[in-house]
């Protein structure tokens, strides 16, 4: 019998770091999993902005095989909208074991700290934490007011994961693909996934 391939939730929201997002999908992708992707409306923005109009939302796979190779084809794309909350994720019976919100802005970091299930993404998100699974949201912005601190509390305090996108640079990153690469190997290990996407303290 095979193996079923695993499901994560992915959402892409309007904070700067589309990077993060493509290089998370493509290492999941490259091992097969199957993803069902989210994208805000600033998320679809920002992906457009910083990676160039090839990597809109509706062609991300294709983009992905074309940037991280053809073994990023090995595992598949299910696209939902935002808006959409009769989608199968809105429901705690989804198959998806864990979802990353990645980048994460403020405003969808606010909504899933209060619950508020206004979007698909914030509304998956409470699924996740409803139902105990693992929720991991990588929030960018610099500086940070006290209420996106407190909702980064409330987040971790409901039970998920904060993760934010802070590449570390002991690793000696040559290349923005070699951040973005700490960054997804950061999310792969908090998802209990083996990974080779930067070198471990002490081997670099
Ligand atoms: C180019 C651009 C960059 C942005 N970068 C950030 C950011 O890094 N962090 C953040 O919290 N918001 C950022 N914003 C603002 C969010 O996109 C905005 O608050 C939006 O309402 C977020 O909605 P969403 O969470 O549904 O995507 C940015 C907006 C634009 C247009």
């Amino acid at each position: 019998m095979t193996d079923r391939p695993r499901r994560f939730v992915i959402a892409v929201t309007g904070a700067s770091g589309a990077l993060y997002a493509a290089r998370t999908m493509a290492a999941l992708l490259e091992r097969g999993c199957r993803l069902d992707v989210v994208v805000s409306e600033y998320g679809r923005r920002l992906l457009v902005e910083e990676l160039g109009p090839e990597a809109r939302a509706e062609r991300l796979h294709d983009y992905l095989v074309e940037r991280y190779g053809t073994s990023v084809g090995s595992g598949s794309i299910t696209l939902h909208s935002n808006r959409d909350l009769g989608s199968t994720l809105a429901s705690g019976g989804n198959r998806c074991e864990a979802m990353v919100i990645v980048p994460c802005s403020m405003k969808t970091l606010a909504g899933v700290a209060h619950g508020l299930s206004q979007t698909l993404i914030e509304r998956a998100a409470d699924v996740m934490l409803k139902e105990r699974r693992r929720l991991i949201v990588v929030p960018r912005e610099t500086p940070m007011s006290l209420p996106d601190l407190r909702n980064m509390v409330a987040c971790a305090e409901a039970g998920a994961m904060v993760l934010p996108a802070m590449p570390a640079f002991y690793q000696k990153p040559e290349t923005l693909e070699d951040l973005g690469a700490f960054i997804a190997g950061k999310i792969l290990g908090a998802l209990g996934i083996e990974h080779a996407l930067f070198p471990p303290w002490g081997e670099t």
